[in-house]
């Protein structure tokens, strides 16, 4: 069977230190869409990493690790992944394994995403630049080039018929920079993924189950930020939801189990779009200051806001969430007064659904208020412990959503999590 880790919110909800946590209870961890847009945090001990293209079981020398088809792979962020779990001793020629039908990022890739941002000028996605929207518009487009791909005589050939293709757009764009680097190490890292194990990613994960091996499949992402649920055009690019986890890995929907929904216990947003419950105060500065809130991959400053259940809801609804995991609720120790959004007031409209556009209406969040808990919890080990104000936050929460908080992490580190 497979069961399924992804995040409910806008991203960055904890997704690669809780895939970190489930992993030796899984055979094998899977990556099912997204790219190096994504990046993980895990706490190897003291030691901070951020993955981007490799799967967050990758430290458990027991686990098979595998990029799935639904991904954009680059290949330069693989191989410079690589080398860092290569460092800890991790033999990545055993433990990765990439489906021959991931699409590749080629270069020109990232320049049109950042041309088209560019262009976009005010009204720009806020993208992390690293070629996503071009790379899945030439697969939806029948362009693109493949991992597979990499194995062929012709792979030179075909990748210069799509670079020209490129080149064409970028000169509408007026775009002039220099990308030659970019390539140099673009076809150093092709030779690199050449060595790994490349493997038709469907069987290898069909003939798994059937022997009974446990995946985990690993989101990237959040739901608010899917291609068709989320908000609109400031979305990612691919099917973040666990939907996506049958096209991205090629598993048919009965064999998904568990689905395991990642929200912290407040709310963050990178990037542009509408996002109802963030604040733009002191409150919200304290949120980002406290939380550490700045992004993995680019290292923006996160928006940050009061967690949103009109929002939880509708994901756990398109998730069919059987779990949630609460993370970051340590953030929230030294906060007195604490809000919840229980629904919006569009235009005069009170409403607990997420509008069709959340762009251009006015939102007002309604809040339900708490009394923040005041207390540490971070050595927390028992949910027996929790102060009884985050019970019931939490409580409320579990009720709202109409799925039940399972899961409590209380600080980054591996062990810092209260099974409930
Ligand atoms: P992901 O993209 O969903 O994997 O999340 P990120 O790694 O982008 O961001 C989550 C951040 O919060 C990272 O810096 C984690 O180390 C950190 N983090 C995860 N869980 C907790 C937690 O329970 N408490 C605190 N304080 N930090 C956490
Ligand atoms: P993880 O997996 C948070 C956001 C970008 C931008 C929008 C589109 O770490 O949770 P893209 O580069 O995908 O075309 O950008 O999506 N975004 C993320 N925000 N966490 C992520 O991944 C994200 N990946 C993309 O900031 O607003
Ligand atoms: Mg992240």
């Amino acid at each position: 069977m497979v069961d399924v880790i992804l995040g409910l919110q806008w991203g960055d909800e904890g997704k690669g230190k809780i895939v970190d946590y489930f992993a030796p209870q899984y055979d094998i961890i899977a990556r099912f869409q997204g790219g190096p847009n994504a990046g993980h945090t895990l706490y190897i001990g003291d030691k901070k990493i951020v993955l981007h293209q490799i799967p967050s079981g990758i430290f458990h020398q027991n686990t098979i690790n595998i990029i799935g088809n639904g991904v954009v792979l680059d290949p330069v962020t693989l191989k410079r992944e690589c080398e860092v779990v290569s460092s800890f001793g991790i033999d990545v020629k055993k433990n990765l394994f990439i489906s021959q039908r991931a699409n590749l990022i080629i270069p020109t890739h990232r320049a049109l995403d950042k041309a088209s941002e560019l262009q976009k000028g005010e009204s720009k996605i806020g993208s992390t630049l690293k070629g996503i929207g071009p790379s899945y518009m030439d697969k939806t487009g029948r362009n693109a080039l493949r991992v597979g791909d990499i194995m062929s005589k012709s792979f030179v050939t075909q990748y210069i018929k799509l670079r020209l293709k490129h080149q064409k757009l970028l000169d509408n764009f007026h775009f002039i920079d220099d990308i030659s680097e970019w390539e140099e190490e673009f076809f150093e890292a092709i030779e690199f993924l050449r060595t790994l194990n490349i493997v038709n990613g469907e069987y290898f994960i069909n003939e798994k189950i059937s022997n009974g091996k446990k995946v985990l499949a690993e989101g990237a992402q959040g739901s608010m930020l899917d291609i068709d649920f989320g908000t609109f055009p400031y979305v990612t690019s691919s099917n973040t939801i666990s939907a996506g986890v049958c096209t991205g890995l090629g598993v048919a929907p009965q064999k998904i189990n568990e689905v395991l929904g990642v929200t912290k216990a407040y709310c963050t947003r990178v990037g542009g779009g509408p996002f109802p419950t963030e604040l733009n105060d002191e409150t919200g500065e304290t949120l980002r200051k406290i939380g550490n809130e700045f992004g993995a991959t680019t290292g923006r400053p996160r928006r940050c806001g009061w967690i949103d259940l009109v929002a939880l809801k509708y994901t756990v609804m398109l998730n069919g969430v059987t779990k949630v995991i609460m993370t970051k609720a340590d953030v929230l120790d030294s906060f007195k007064d604490l809000n919840v959004c229980t629904s919006y007031n569009i235009n005069g409209t009170e409403t607990d659904r997420v509008p069709f556009q959340l762009m251009n209406s006015e939102i007002v969040p309604d809040y339900k208020h708490f009394d923040g808990w005041s207390c540490d919890s971070t050595n927390i080990k028992n949910g027996k412990n929790l102060p009884e104000k985050m019970q019931h936050y939490v409580e409320f929460i579990n009720q709202y959503i109409g799925a039940p908080v399972s899961y409590i992490s209380n600080g980054p580190q591996r062990e810092q999590i209260i099974k409930i």
